[in-house]
């Protein structure tokens, strides 16, 4: 579904991305993992367009995205839930959900998307007419995964969802991730929270110094030796 060929990318003059190499198929979790500072955002970042390719390819269900806007990223099928949640809090909860629709082929079915999407999240239905910036943490983690589903993708790009939450908001996040698959949605996940996501995850890469250096599923990563010492902390 997504190939991510010899990707590189980085910052003025400091390369951060050397040659990755990573793939997504349809229906899968995949996630990349690595430690702080490793190029995850950064690489997240470029393939949803918001930041420059210098070299490699980005392709999506057989198309050449590399170096398109982020719109027409969106409008492809990808949709990244970015770090930090970015709602407008000055804005009720439904108008930040309606911002999630702007994929132009999504925009008639609005209404229907928005309840389809709230299903999924009843707590969020429940306070649509509140301002977003009054909501809980963990509350506008959801806001930004439903505007996120708002705009209709195929897959998913989340990047450290569950930073900030408490261990129940964890869970609750990680629940979340695997009911979106559940309904057909694939996922590319980045979380800090290493021996979970790799639980949950199909398979999953290990970045460092912006190159792939293991990969496996998740059951492989979290029984291999250089995983559990680096990451897992035994
Ligand atoms: N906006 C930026 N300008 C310059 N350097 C950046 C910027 N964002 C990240 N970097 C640098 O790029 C490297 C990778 O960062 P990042 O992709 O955010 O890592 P991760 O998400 O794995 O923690 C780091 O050395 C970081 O300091
Ligand atoms: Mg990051």
């Amino acid at each position: 579904m997504l190939k991510v060929s010899n990707l590189c990318a980085g910052y003025g003059k400091s390369q951060v991305l050397n040659g990755l190499d990573f793939e997504v198929r349809a229906g899968e979790i995949v996630t990349l993992i690595g430690a702080n500072g490793a190029g995850k955002t950064t690489t997240l970042k470029t393939l949803c367009g918001v930041i420059p390719a210098t070299g490699g390819t980005v392709e999506f269900e057989g198309r050449d995205l590399t170096n398109r806007k982020p719109y027409d990223i969106v409008d492809a099928g990808i949709t990244m839930i970015p770090e930090g949640r970015q709602l407008f809090p000055h804005f009720t909860v439904r108008d930040n959900l309606l911002m999630g629709a702007y994929k132009r082929a999504a925009r008639p079915q609005v209404e229907r998307k928005l309840e389809e999407v709230l299903g999924l999240f009843p707590r969020v239905k429940e306070r649509l007419k509140q301002y977003a910036g009054s909501l809980s943490g963990g509350e506008q983690q959801m806001v930004a995964i439903a505007r996120g589903m708002m705009a209709d993708p195929r897959l998913l790009v989340f990047d450290e969802p569950s930073l900030g939450l408490s261990p129940l908001l964890v869970q609750q996040m990680f629940e979340t991730i695997r009911n979106i698959t559940g309904r057909g949605m694939t996922v590319l996940l980045v979380e800090q929270n290493v021996f979970r996501t790799l639980r949950l995850a199909d398979r999953g890469y290990v970045l460092e110094n912006g190159a792939i250096v293991r990969s496996g599923t998740g059951a492989e990563l979290l029984s291999d030796p250089h995983v559990k010492k680096a990451y897992l902390g035994h």
